[in-house]
């Protein structure tokens, strides 16, 4: 059975003390979510400390991003994944659509970075998803085909064991616009698809693909509930204490 995952992308919200203070906040709130595994991405400059703060909890923190590689070098603003793990990351999402859309992040860089991120011993959330344009035309499952063939090249059974997919489709992100709870399984069961032929039928059955995008209390039982969907990665639901735990508790 896959172990549920529920992640919050915190984006770029929370001044170190508002960081901090969500994530103490949280701990006692979803102490009791044995079944499913907890990850919350608060900004870089926040990992340590929050990451410090969590000790022992059953929360895990991740980045939002990380440089290609984990030799040093001279690689202005960058961090590496060995740097991430040094300051208590256990997780990286690699290829938000945020950062595909406005910072120039291909499927290629998302390759080198899934592979830096394993090979410093953290887990990947590799993210994919096709904008509206491309859902209406059609084209929905090639372009998301295509990010996880080239995104998860040269990945081993071994490294995809250390893989998390999120699909979210562009135009439900930040909209309040959700995939219906079809659409939603519609995607992730091409998506084990795709993971199969690639990768092999174990790996796919064994792989968790989290659905993204507006993801909400009042919405994530519906969700959960199709087969093919193994957690959320929420943003905005995720800033709030309360909503998040509701989330993380549903039932
Ligand atoms: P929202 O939940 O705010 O739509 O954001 C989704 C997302 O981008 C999580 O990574």
């Amino acid at each position: 059975m896959r172990k549920p995952v529920i992640a919050g992308n915190w984006k770029m919200y929370k001044l170190l003390s508002e960081a901090v203070n969500t994530a103490v906040g949280l701990k006692p709130l979803v102490a009791n979510a044995n079944d499913c595994e907890i990850v919350i991405a608060p900004v870089f400059t926040a990992l340590k400390t929050v990451a410090d703060r969590l000790e022992g909890s059953n929360i895990r923190v991740s980045a939002q991003d990380c440089a290609t590689q984990n030799e040093f070098g001279a690689h202005t603003g960058e961090i590496a994944p060995v740097m991430l793990k040094d300051a208590g990351c256990s997780h990286v999402i690699i290829g938000h659509s945020e950062r595909r859309q406005f910072y120039g992040e291909t499927d290629e860089s998302v390759n080198k970075k899934t592979h830096a991120t394993i090979a410093a011993g953290l887990v990947a959330i590799v993210c994919v998803g096709e904008h509206l344009s491309e859902r209406e035309s059609g084209n929905a499952n090639s372009v998301v085909a295509e990010q996880l063939n080239t995104g998860l090249a040269g990945l081993t059974v071994a490294d995809m064991e250390r893989i998390i997919i999120a699909y979210e489709p562009v135009w439900a992100i930040g909209t309040g616009k959700t995939a219906t709870p079809e659409q939603a399984q519609e995607m992730h069961a091409h998506i084990r698809q795709t993971v199969a032929a690639s990768h092999g039928n174990d790996v796919a059955n064994a792989v968790r693909i989290l659905y993204g995008g507006s993801v909400k209390p009042d919405n994530i039982a519906t969700l959960m509930s199709q087969t093919d969907v193994d957690g959320a990665l929420v943003g905005g639901a995720s800033l709030e204490v309360e909503s998040f735990a509701s989330i993380v508790n549903f039932k």
